[in-house]
């Protein structure tokens, strides 16, 4: 099987850059290589999908360059400045920079806080004035169209779509350099689903997101990405526009993916 060393974005200025990433877990005598020599990047305003099986390692590159674990190999540069590595307040930027949309839209939030407070909480933290983000608040909600008075409901009161508009509204209120959706709709109706997908692209096309998209689905993948990674046991088994590669799929592993969903 062939690895692919990184990808190539032609000209296009690179939001993050990540070279060489290895992650093994170690649980008591047991060991397992998660993610095994990865590298790629993705452009600014560009939307980059990472797809593959159960287990292949995807939320585990998540979670390297959101700092919620540590590579054993590797580099993760955000506008060219190497990001492992910071601590205190540049940690903290980098925690605003990069902003997560996770599978279920309940964790992205306190459930004892109102989704308005909630919503607020980054914005607060970086020393923003409470009218301020108050104001920015209300004109997030209704970018990601809900209405106003959901400021005042707390997580459990509203529905998992509601909640994850919310969660995105969360995800975008400091105005982050890439924002990361784990299966951000997977855990939704097929309805609701659509209906978040659409508010991405509109997101998307109108704020210039730079993405990077986590999915099972390449359907999805080939109707909201630039271009995807398909990951296999850890390694990037294949790369190229979603056309490119749902039509001529180079990998045994990814013909079968094609397979099971076209
Ligand atoms: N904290 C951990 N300790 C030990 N093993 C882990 C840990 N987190 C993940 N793993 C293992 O690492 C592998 C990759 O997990 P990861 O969550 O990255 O997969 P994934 O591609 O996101 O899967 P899914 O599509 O199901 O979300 C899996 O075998 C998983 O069991
Ligand atoms: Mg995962």
């Amino acid at each position: 099987m062939r690895s692919c060393a990184s990808t190539g974005i032609e000209g296009m200025e690179k939001i993050l850059e990540v070279k060489g990433l290895k992650k093994t877990y170690h649980r008591d005598k047991n060991s397992l290589t998660a993610v095994e020599d990865v590298s790629f990047d993705v452009g600014k305003g560009e939307c980059l999908g990472l797809v593959g099986e159960s287990g292949c390692g995807k939320s585990t590159i998540a979670k390297i360059i959101t700092h919620l674990t540590v590579p054993d190999a590797g580099s993760v540069r955000l506008g060219g400045q190497e990001t492992l590595f910071l601590k205190g307040k540049r940690e903290r930027a980098l925690y605003r920079d990069i902003q997560m949309v996770f599978q279920d839209p309940q964790d992205s939030f306190d459930p004892r806080c109102t989704l308005g407070d909630g919503i607020m909480e980054g914005m607060r933290s970086q020393g923003m004035k409470k009218a301020r983000a108050k104001e920015r608040m209300y004109r997030l909600l209704e970018m990601v169209e809900l209405d106003a008075e959901m400021a005042f409901r707390y997580p459990h009161e509203v529905s998992g779509g509601q909640c994850q508009r919310a969660a995105i509204a969360r995800a975008l209120a400091p105005d982050p350099q890439l924002v990361i959706c784990d299966e951000a709709t997977s855990a939704l109706d097929v309805t609701v689903q659509g209906q978040i997908i659409k508010l991405l692209k509109r997101l998307r096309a109108g704020q210039g997101l730079s993405m990077l998209l986590i999915c099972h689905d390449l359907a999805l993948v080939q109707d909201f990405c630039d271009r995807v990674l398909v990951m296999y046991k850890g390694r990037v088994v294949e790369e190229g526009t979603p056309d490119e590669v749902i039509r001529h799929p180079r990998e045994a592993y990814t013909r079968k993916l094609v397979d099971s969903v076209f």
